[in-house]
C-alpha cells in the first residue's frame, strides 16, 4: 500500500517554552507542564506514517496530547515543529509550510473531520442536508438538484432518515449528530479522515452502529483515518496499528494486536490489564 501521510517529529508547545521543557516533562517526570517556566508540551517528537486505507489508533489518556496530533494535521492549530508530508496522486504536500488558502482547499477536498464535539463539526443555522450541501459547493457541483440527490444519499448512507435533512441538527441525538458528521466529512470523499472521540458519551449500543458504519466505510471507500480515542474497545475494533501516548510522547507503537497482547511499555500493560 502507498503512504499517503508522513508525520515526523511533530511538537507542539502552548506557551514561550525554555531550553528545558523538553528535558523535564514526559512519562519520567508524570507531568506535561514545565516546572521551570509553565509551558505545556502537548506533543513531542511525535512520528508515524499512515497509508492509503489504513486505520491508525491514537490512543491515550485525557490529556496526552491525541487531539493535538489531530488538530495540526487538519490546521486547526500550528505545531511549533515537525514535518507532515501528504501525498495526494503524484502530489506532495508539505502541511506545516502552506498558506492559508493551500490549507482550505486540502480541508475541503481531501480531508474530512468528525469532532468529539458536533458543535465543532457542525453548523446548527443550517439544516443537516445544508451542512452537506455546503461541503458539496466547496467543490464545484453547483446545481441544486444535484446536491440534495447527494447529500440525500449520504445521509441514508449513514442511516440518517432523509425524511429529517430539512431539520437542523441541533434537534437530533447525540448519535444522529455524529452521523450527519459523518456523511459531511464523507461528502467529497476524502482519502484522509480524522476522527476525534467519535463515539465519547453516546449510549453502547449506538456506539457498536456508529463503529460499524467507520468499518464498512473504511472498506467500501478505502478511506484512510486516524482514529483518536482513550477507548481500547474501539482501538481493538478499528485500528491496525497503533500509537500509545502519554504526557505529549509516544511511548509504544505497532500492529494493534502486538500492543495490545504483548505491550512494552508498563504504562499500556496496565491499560490493557484494566480492560480485560
Ligand atoms: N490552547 C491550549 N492552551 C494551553 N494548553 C493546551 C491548549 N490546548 C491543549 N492544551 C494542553 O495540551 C495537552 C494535550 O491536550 P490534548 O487536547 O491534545 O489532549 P487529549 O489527549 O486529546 O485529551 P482528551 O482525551 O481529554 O481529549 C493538555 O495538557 C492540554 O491541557
Ligand atoms: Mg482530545
Ligand atoms: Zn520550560
Amino acid at each position: 500500500m502507498k503512504k499517503i501521510l508522513e508525520v515526523r517529529n511533530l511538537s507542539k508547545t502552548h506557551g514561550h517554552g525554555c531550553p528545558k521543557c523538553v528535558s523535564s516533562t514526559g512519562p519520567d517526570f508524570d507531568t506535561n507542564v514545565c516546572p521551570h517556566c509553565g509551558s505545556i508540551v502537548a506533543a513531542h517528537d511525535v512520528s508515524f506514517d499512515l497509508h492509503e486505507g489504513e486505520i491508525l489508533g491514537i490512543m491515550g489518556e485525557s490529556g496526552s496530547g491525541k487531539s493535538t496530533v489531530v488538530k495540526t494535521l487538519f490546521f486547526d492549530d500550528k505545531p511549533s515543529s515537525g514535518k507532515a508530508s501528504f501525498h495526494q496522486q503524484t502530489q506532495t504536500h508539505d502541511l506545516f509550510s502552506l498558506n492559508p488558502a493551500e490549507q482550505r482547499w486540502l480541508r475541503n477536498h481531501c480531508f474530512g473531520m468528525v469532532y468529539q464535539n458536533p458543535n465543532l463539526g457542525l453548523n446548527f443555522n443550517v439544516s443537516a442536508g445544508g451542512n452537506i450541501a455546503e461541503r458539496l459547493l466547496m467543490n464545484d457541483l453547483s446545481h441544486y438538484g444535484e446536491i440534495r440527490q447527494r447529500a440525500r444519499e449520504l445521509l441514508a448512507r449513514t442511516e440518517v432518515l432523509s425524511n429529517r435533512m430539512d431539520e437542523s441538527p441541533k434537534q437530533f441525538s447525540g448519535g444522529m449528530q455524529q452521523r450527519v458528521q459523518i456523511a459531511k466529512a464523507l461528502a467529497t470523499r476524502p482519502p484522509l479522515l480524522f476522527l476525534d472521540e467519535v463515539t465519547t458519551g453516546l449510549d453502547l449500543s449506538v456506539q457498536a452502529r456508529i463503529l460499524d458504519l467507520i468499518l464498512e466505510i473504511q472498506q467500501e471507500l478505502k478511506t484512510a483515518m486516524i482514529v483518536v480515542t482513550h477507548d481500547l474497545g474501539v482501538i481493538r475494533l478499528l485500528a491496525g496499528r497503533t500509537i500509545v501516548m502519554k504526557y505529549g510522547r509516544v511511548i509504544e507503537a505497532g500492529l494493534t494486536d502486538q500492543v495490545l497482547e504483548d505491550p512494552q511499555h508498563a504504562y499500556t500493560q496496565r491499560l490493557v490489564a484494566s480492560a480485560l
